[in-house]
C-alpha cells in the first residue's frame, strides 16, 4: 500500500514537471509554470522520506536545508547579466548528484559481495556516472569562465588529448566491471572528471551559453540513468525531460547562430574571418537631433540587443516607448533569438522593465514588418541586425538569421563607439546610408532622448 501510494506521488509530481514545463514556453504563464514544477519537485522530495528502509533523516534535512538556503540566497542576489553562471552552477549540482548516486550504488557492489546488478543496470549507472561527472567539472569550470576567473586554455593535440581521455574513462568503467576494484573506480570518476573539465577548457566565453545548454540535457540524461538504477520513477521522467528540452534548446541555439554542436565545442570561435572588406562611411548624429525625428514618424521598431544589457537602460526604454505610445505611434519590441548571452535574456529584461508582452515581437514576426518602420531604434545589438549575414559569404556568422533592420526607412544605433559584436566582425548595416549612430551609453543616450522629447 506505502509503495503504491509513493509511486502515485512520483507520477503525479512527473505531471506536474510536464504542465509546468509547458506552461514555462510563454512569457504570460511562466511564472505559474515554474510554481508548478517547483510543488512538482517538493511532492517527490517530501515522498522520498517514507521509502522502506529510508534513514538518516537528520544528514538529509540537514542537507536539503543548507541545499535550499544558499540556493535563495544565491538566486534572490544574482543580476540578469549573471544568469548564465548561475545556471552553470545549478546545472553542475544536478550533474554531481547524478555521479554521486551512481556512486554510492557502485560501491554497494565493490563492498558487499552479496550486491549483486544486472549488467545493464551497471552499464546504465557507469554512463550515468560519466556524463553526470563530466558534466559537474564541465559546469562548474564554465562558471569560472564566465566569471572571468579563467581563461581559454589551448595546447597541442587538444581534441585528440580529450578523446584519449573520453575513451580512458569507458575502459575504466569496463575494468570496473570485471575487476569492483576500488581504485579502478576512483581512477574511472578521476578521468571522468578530467574530460568534463578538458572539453569546456578550450571553448570561448561567449559560446558558453550553448554548451551550458548542453551540459544541462546531459545532467538530465544522466538523473534518468540513475533512476533505472535506483528505480525512481520521479527521475526517470524528470531526467528525460531535462535531457529532451536540454537537447532541444542546445539545438535551437546553435541553429540561430547558424553554428553547428561539433563546431562550438570543438572549433575556436572567431577563427573564421570575412575576406571582404567594408568600404563606406559611417554617420553618426547627436541624440537631440534624433530624438527630434521621432516626433514625426508613425511607426519605431526597438531592436535590444547585448549592449542594453550592459547598460542596464531596460527601465528607461520603456519609458521612451511609452513617451511614444502616448503620442500615438505604433510602438514594438523585436527580439532576435540569440540576442544578448542567454537564451531570452532580452524577454527577461523587458518583463523586468514591465513591457506588456503584446508589444513584444519575435523574428519571423516582425521581419515582415520593418519595410514599414519609420524608424527602427537599435539598442546594443549588433551581430543580430548585422546584413553580412545574408550577403557575405565569407563571413563567419554568413547563414544566421537576423533582423531585417536594414529594410526600415531610418535607423539609429545606439552603441558607445566602434566596439565589435560578439562575432568580432564589422557590421555593415552601420554603413547603410539610412543608418545614423548615437554615441554613447545605452542609459544615457535614451535618457536625454526622453529629456528632449518631453521638452519638445
Ligand atoms: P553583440 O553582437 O554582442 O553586440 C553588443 C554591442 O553592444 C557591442 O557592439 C557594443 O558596442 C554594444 N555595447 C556594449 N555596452 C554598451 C552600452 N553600455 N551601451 C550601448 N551599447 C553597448 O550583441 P547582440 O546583437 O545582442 O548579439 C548577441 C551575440 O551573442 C550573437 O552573435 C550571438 O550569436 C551571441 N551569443 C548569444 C547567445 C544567446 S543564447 N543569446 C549565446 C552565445 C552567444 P560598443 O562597445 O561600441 O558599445
Amino acid at each position: 500500500m506505502r509503495d503504491s501510494i509513493i509511486q502515485i506521488v512520483y507520477y503525479a509530481s512527473a505531471i506536474l514537471f510536464i504542465l509546468g514545463l509547458k506552461r514555462m514556453s510563454s512569457p504570460k504563464t511562466a511564472v505559474s509554470g515554474i510554481h508548478m514544477a517547483g510543488i512538482g519537485v517538493l511532492l517527490a522530495i517530501l515522498v522520498s522520506f517514507f521509502f522502506p528502509g529510508m534513514h538518516n533523516f537528520a544528514l538529509m534535512l540537514l542537507a536539503i536545508s543548507l541545499g535550499s538556503i544558499i540556493a535563495f540566497l544565491a538566486a534572490k542576489k544574482v543580476v540578469m547579466t549573471s544568469m548564465p553562471e548561475m545556471i552553470a552552477m545549478f546545472n553542475g549540482m544536478g550533474g554531481g548528484a547524478a555521479a554521486a548516486i551512481a556512486a554510492v550504488e557502485l560501491l554497494k557492489i565493490t563492498f558487499n559481495a552479496n550486491v549483486q546488478m544486472p549488467a545493464t543496470m551497471f552499464l546504465l549507472a557507469v554512463l550515468g556516472a560519466l556524463i553526470g561527472a563530466a558534466s559537474f567539472s564541465g559546469s562548474i569550470l564554465a562558471f569560472f569562465k564566465l566569471r572571468d576567473w579563467l581563461k581559454n586554455i589551448y595546447f597541442p593535440l587538444q581534441q585528440q588529448i580529450n578523446l584519449g581521455v573520453l575513451f580512458a574513462a569507458i575502459l575504466l568503467g569496463i575494468i570496473f566491471y570485471f575487476s569492483h576494484a576500488v581504485f579502478i573506480f576512483l581512477l574511472f570518476f578521476l578521468a571522468c572528471l578530467t574530460y568534463g573539465v578538458l572539453l569546456t577548457m578550450s571553448i570561448g566565453g561567449a559560446d558558453m551559453p550553448v554548451v551550458i545548454a548542453l551540459f544541462n540535457a546531459f545532467t538530465g540524461l544522466a538523473v534518468a540513468c540513475e533512476g533505472f538504477v535506483v528505480n525512481n520513477i520521479a527521475m526517470i521522467i524528470a531526467g528525460t525531460i531535462v535531457g529532451s528540452s536540454g537537447t532541444l534548446l542546445t539545438l535551437l541555439m546553435a541553429k540561430a547562430m547558424n553554428r553547428s554542436i561539433r563546431n562550438i565545442l570543438f572549433v575556436r570561435f572567431g577563427t573564421t574571418k570575412s575576406v571582404n572588406s567594408v568600404t563606406g562611411s559611417i554617420q553618426a548624429m547627436e541624440v537631440e537631433d534624433a530624438a527630434t525625428m521621432l516626433n514625426f514618424v508613425n511607426k519605431v521598431i526597438f531592436v535590444p540587443g547585448y549592449g542594453m544589457a550592459l547598460a542596464q537602460a531596460q527601465q528607461k526604454v520603456w519609458e521612451l516607448a511609452s513617451l511614444l505610445i502616448d503620442k500615438g505611434i505604433d510602438v514594438k519590441f523585436a527580439i532576435h533569438p540569440v540576442a544578448g548571452r542567454m537564451p531570452g535574456h532580452m524577454n527577461v529584461l523587458l518583463a523586468e522593465a514591465g513591457v506588456p508582452y503584446d508589444y513584444i515581437a519575435d523574428m519571423e514576426e516582425i521581419n515582415p514588418e520593418f519595410a514599414a518602420t519609420d524608424i527602427v531604434i537599435v539598442i546594443g545589438a549588433n551581430d543580430v541586425v548585422n546584413p553580412a549575414a545574408k550577403t557575405d559569404k565569407t563571413s563567419p556568422i554568413y547563414g544566421m538569421p537576423i533582423l531585417n533592420v536594414d529594410q526600415a526607412k531610418q535607423i539609429f544605433v545606439i552603441k558607445r563607439g566602434k566596439g565589435k559584436g560578439y562575432a568580432g566582425i564589422e557590421n555593415l548595416l552601420f554603413f547603410n546610408k539610412k543608418c545614423h549612430m548615437v554615441y554613447g551609453d545605452a542609459k544615457a543616450v535614451i535618457s536625454k532622448m526622453i529629456a528632449a522629447l518631453k521638452t519638445a
